[in-house]
This record gives C-alpha cells, structure tokens and sequence, in this order.
C-alpha cells in the first residue's frame, strides 16, 4: 500500500500559499489537501476554485481537494477545470453521491467520498467499488488543529477489510503518534496541517510521518 503524506495548506499563511506548497513539495510531501469550505456545510469559510487554479500554476504536486460544502455536484466542473487532481466530497452534503462521483469520473480526476464523525460506516460501504478513496474524518471538519479521534478507527479497519486496494485518508489530529494509529488500522493517506506546518524544517515533519506509517504499512 503506498503512504502518501499531505500537508493542508489550511495551517499555512495564506498569504504565502504558493511559497509554503512548493515547500512542502520540497519536503518530500506527495500530495497537497486543499480545504474547501463554504460556512454553510460547516462553521468557517476558505477558498474556491481561482485559488486552486492558481495553486495548479505554482505547482506540480498532486492536488487533492476536500469540499467541505453543501451542493458539491454544482462547483465540480470548477475545481476539475482549476486543476484538481482527485475530488473528494461529503456523503453528508446535499449532493446524490452517485451524481457527484459521475461528475467527477467524466474527468480524469479521481473521485474520493467523506464520512464525518457522526456517519456510520456502513453508510459509505455501497460506494466503495465507485471511488478511488475514502476520507474518514478523524475530527469534526471546519478547523485545523484539533484532537485526533482514535474511536473513528474501526472505520477504518472496517473499510479497509472490504477494500485492500483503496486509498483511505485520514484528516484531522494527525501527528507522529497518532498516524502510527492510523496506519495499523489501514490507512495510507495522510492529511496533516497544524503538525507540519509547525515544524521548523518541513522535510524532518514530512519524514517522521513517513517513518511513523511505515511501521505499520510495509
Ligand atoms: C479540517 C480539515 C483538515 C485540517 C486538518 O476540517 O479538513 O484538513 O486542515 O488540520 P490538522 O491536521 O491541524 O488537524
Ligand atoms: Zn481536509
């Protein structure tokens, strides 16, 4: 299963966006996790598609953008035209997730479907043979820098015995213990915003998640 390490530029300063990416790229990080939100699907507001179709120019890395809104199906067409490498949306959102997925597949962009805290697992089981990854949430979305919820890893384990080749991406509290929970449970992709961006050399951050899902994910 291959680890993959995402910075969220949502700790970054924004008004550095394009500087802190490719820095992050420089790291070593395989992925950049752009945070939509649209203070109406949760309690704060980010950015939309210009920011993304500007991050497209800054950069070569993968974009991986999270759409924490409540009608996805009307701005996909956006964000793939911005550049978007994969798309992941919210089962919670008012969306048909069938129609979002379509939306998305009619692009060469991957598809990726969320579960907040709250959402059973089984909720998201049908959809596993439609998508290329699952987001568990392992906070409430909205905020950088809360706590890890470590019960929301029998979501995990539970998706990851249906599903040995998908991508499962954790989001929310990961640093380098709790991505070691993480990945024994079967995740293999990492989002990390406030513990990266703290770091003073962004490499050694990139690295030790790295090392630390390694352990467990060979
Ligand atoms: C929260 C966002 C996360 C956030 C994670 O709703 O989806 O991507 O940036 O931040 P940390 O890693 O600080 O918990
Ligand atoms: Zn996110």
């Amino acid at each position: 299963m291959k680890i993959k390490i995402a910075p969220s530029v949502l700790s970054c300063d924004f008004s550095r966006m394009a500087e802190e990416s490719k820095a992050m790229e420089l790291a070593g990080a395989d992925w950049l996790h752009l945070d939509v939100m649209d203070g109406h699907f949760v309690p704060n507001i980010t950015f939309g598609a210009p920011v993304v179709k500007c991050l497209r120019k800054a950069t070569g890395m993968f974009l991986d953008v999270h759409l924490m809104i409540s009608e996805p199906h009307r701005y996909i067409g956006d964000f793939v035209k911005a550049g978007a490498d994969m798309i992941v949306f919210h089962l919670e959102s008012e969306s048909n997730a069938d129609e979002c997925i379509r939306l998305i597949k009619e692009s060469a962009c991957k598809a990726g479907i969320s579960i907040k805290p709250k959402t059973p697992v089984e909720e998201v089981l049908p959809y596993l043979d439609k998508v290329d990854m699952v987001l568990v949430m392992t906070v409430e979305p909205g905020f950088g820098g809360q706590s890890f919820m470590g019960d929301m890893m029998s979501k995990v384990s539970a998706i990851r015995e249906k599903a040995p080749e998908i991508d499962i991406q954790v989001d929310g509290g990961i640093d380098d213990k709790t991505v070691e929970i993480a990945a024994e449970a079967g995740a293999n992709v990492f989002v990390a915003g406030s513990y990266l961006f703290k770091q003073e050399d962004y490499s050694n951050g990139v690295t030790l998640l790295r090392t630390g899902a390694e352990k467990h994910l060979a």
